[in-house]
């Protein structure tokens, strides 16, 4: 399971103890994808869906986007906040390159009830975002990227395109493990450098607001003015 930069595991279980509890088809999805084994890190951790669910409710997210599925977790946590805010006029569009990954997705979603909200496509983002662009462009409350990560910078520029004013935007993993504050890294994996690189983009740009937290392992918040 993934986890906080810095955080010893007391601390660690402080933070969780903090937050709301889990819904419990989000502790059996997240129990599961444990089981896995080392690919599970992919997944966000509990306290990190915390803070995107009460995202999704500062916003009052009736459409949104997630780019990276894997086995649901974000997309659920999402798809709750929206579903109690906006019952079945919410639409969560879920983006994922991979069938195998996202199979038990679908299953934790219908267990949940939030299902007939979240429309999964499967596909490479880049192509996936640019037809949305064509159905929901400028109307989306909020999107979540945690994909590939040289892709960023690209999911970037398509969430402008897809976000209403005031819509928000979250970048995940943007502290790669300490990676992107080392330039010897940042020289020699292409992914730490993406990573860079979006930060400066996302600071600079002043067709957002931004903030760079260290939550979790790092997320990068921005709001289209
Ligand atoms: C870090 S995981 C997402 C974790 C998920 N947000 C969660 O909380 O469980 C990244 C996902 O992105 C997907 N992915 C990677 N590259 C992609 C691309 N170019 N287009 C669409 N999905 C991609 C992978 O298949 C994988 O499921």
């Amino acid at each position: 399971m993934s986890r906080s930069i810095g955080l010893d595991d007391t601390l660690t279980a402080y933070v969780r103890n903090a937050n709301p509890p889990e819904h419990p088809v989000l502790a059996r999805c997240r129990e599961e994808t444990d089981a896995m084994g080392e690919i599970s890190r992919m997944q966000i951790s509990p306290e990190q869906g915390a803070f995107l669910q009460l995202c999704a409710r500062l916003v009052n997210a009736r459409t949104a986007v997630e780019v990276g599925v894997f086995t649901g977790y974000s997309a659920l946590v999402t798809a709750l906040a929206m579903q109690d805010m906006h019952g079945g006029a919410a639409r969560l569009y879920g983006c994922d390159s991979s069938e195998d990954y996202t199979a038990p997705a679908r299953r934790y979603w219908a267990e949940a009830g939030v299902d007939g909200l979240i429309e999964l496509r499967i596909g490479d983002a880049r192509e996936t975002l640019a037809g949305l662009a064509g159905e929901i462009g400028g109307t989306a409350d909020m999107m979540f990227v945690d994909a590939d990560k040289t892709g960023y910078e690209a999911y970037f520029e398509a969430g402008l395109d897809l976000l209403r004013p005031g819509g928000l935007i979250l970048f995940d993993n943007v502290l790669w493990n300490g990676s992107v504050a080392d330039p010897a890294k940042v020289a020699a994996d292409a992914d730490t450098a993406a990573l860079k690189a979006l930060a400066e983009t996302v600071r600079d740009d002043d067709r957002v607001h931004s903030a760079f937290t260290a939550i979790g392992d790092g997320i990068l918040l921005a709001v289209k003015r």
